[in-house]
């Protein structure tokens, strides 16, 4: 039954003839349910990273610097504002990894509103935004308050509104839980954390490429991702920020580097910051790192954002029809909200044997992520994953448990 499902779901599928647009894994592989963690590559990234090599690297040389190189962190993140985030240009810059950004917007938020004592954060956030929280509190002298989300993932308007007070700077939250994918109401929350004088910081890594994120329309503060999820952008692609234009002008950061002074060539004596998000540059920008994601938006554009959140929701609800039709004995449970609405792009399947079913897994060509203590996570990356390819996939987990 699930069989003639997957064939008629990715007859139907209006996405299915982009999965060709992947490199060919040089073995084989049954399912990857991965690309929430490491996006696969695009043929066209493997052609763009050789023809850059030669042209504009081998041949522009050092004048490539000034013809497009240092405009790339501000061109590619207005293109990630238009296509996915909601952001008006001027607003988002590519640049050292979510962790970085992170410590670079958490100071900012911080020195935005200087006399307060605390930053809210929640347990189940991802360690490092958990840590450079930790960090940042200890080195500002700040608090860090803990908010304690039920089922260890699920942050609710409700719960901020319960743990904040005016002592709040700001709030650290992830749009989308890298646990099990629940999607916290970004509009709500943000207008809570305003109501009462404090900013937020979402992180967006699970959603950025996966549905539609509207920073402007919400009044988000700041905002930081990685690319090299559902954006393709490879191994230790740079990450992105954003920071709302009407913060711009004061905002702050603490790593001052030439590259985000203002009229960075005139190499003058004393810092101040260039205009705008350039700002939040410190060094030279990781261009080669850019362009594989150059490619992934591309790609993105043609598909839409739209078609691509609704495949992405086609393909969880198949795969909790599927799980959700093994017998108890196999000793699966899932974690993932049943609203498809508040369910970002991966479930997660608990097993008291997820560690080393996940590591067998992979030597046979199924590749989940195994997330402590029990956990496999099954991410669904719409451009690159098939119905079919979930059920082979699926198949092979419910074999190993029985
Ligand atoms: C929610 C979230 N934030 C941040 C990161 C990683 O940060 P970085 O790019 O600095 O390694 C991840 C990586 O999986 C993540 O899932």
């Amino acid at each position: 039954m699930f069989a003639d499902r997957a064939v008629q779901l990715d007859i139907a599928d209006p996405l299915g003839h982009l999965r060709d647009r992947f490199l060919p894994p040089q073995e084989p592989l049954i399912a990857y349910f991965d690309g929430n963690s490491l996006g696969r590559p695009l043929t066209a990234t493997a052609e763009a990273l050789t023809a850059f090599i030669s042209d504009p690297w081998g041949t522009g040389l050092i004048r490539s610097w000034g013809q497009q190189w240092l405009d790339w962190p501000i061109r590619m993140g207005d293109d990630l504002g238009r296509l996915l985030l909601g952001a008006a240009p001027g607003q988002l810059i590519i640049a050292d990894s979510t962790t970085v950004l992170l410590y670079k917007l958490l100071n900012a938020a911080v020195d935005a509103n200087p006399n307060r004592t605390t930053i809210l954060v929640d347990e189940g956030n991802f360690p490092t935004d958990r840590y450079v929280a930790e960090a940042v509190a200890a080195q500002r002298g700040l608090q860090l308050r803990w908010i304690t989300p039920p089922n260890g993932t699920d942050i609710e308007p409700d719960l901020i509104s319960q743990a904040i007070d005016e002592n709040v700077v700001t709030v650290l939250l992830s749009h989308i839980s890298y646990l099990n994918a629940h999607i916290a109401d970004m509009a709500a929350i943000t207008r809570i954390a305003h109501q009462h004088g404090a900013s937020v910081i979402w992180d967006l890594s699970h959603s950025a490429g996966l549905l539609p994120v509207y920073l402007d329309e919400c009044d988000v503060d700041y905002a930081v991702g990685c690319t090299y999820k559902y954006l393709n952008g490879g191994p230790g692609s740079p990450a992105f920020a954003y920071v709302n234009a009407k913060l711009l002008d004061t905002m702050s950061q603490p790593i001052w580097g030439w590259l985000g002074r203002r009229d960075a060539f005139e190499m003058e004596q004393g810092f101040q910051p260039a205009a705008g998000i350039r700002r939040l540059t410190s060094g030279t920008p990781p261009v080669l790192a850019m362009v594989p994601l150059a490619e992934s938006l591309a790609l993105i554009e043609e598909a839409g954002i739209a078609a691509i959140r609704a495949k992405s929701t086609a393909l969880t609800d198949f795969a909790l029809q599927i799980v959700d039709s093994w017998p108890n004995h196999l000793g699966f449970t899932v974690n993932a909200p049943r609203d498809a609405q508040r369910r970002g792009g991966h479930i997660t399947l608990i097993h008291e044997d997820a560690r080393a079913m996940t590591a067998r897994l992979w030597n046979e060509g199924v590749i989940p992520d195994y997330r402590n203590p029990n956990g496999i996570r099954i991410g669904l990356s719409p451009l690159s994953t098939s119905f079919a390819e979930v059920l082979a996939g699926l198949q092979a987990i419910r074999a190993m448990a029985e």
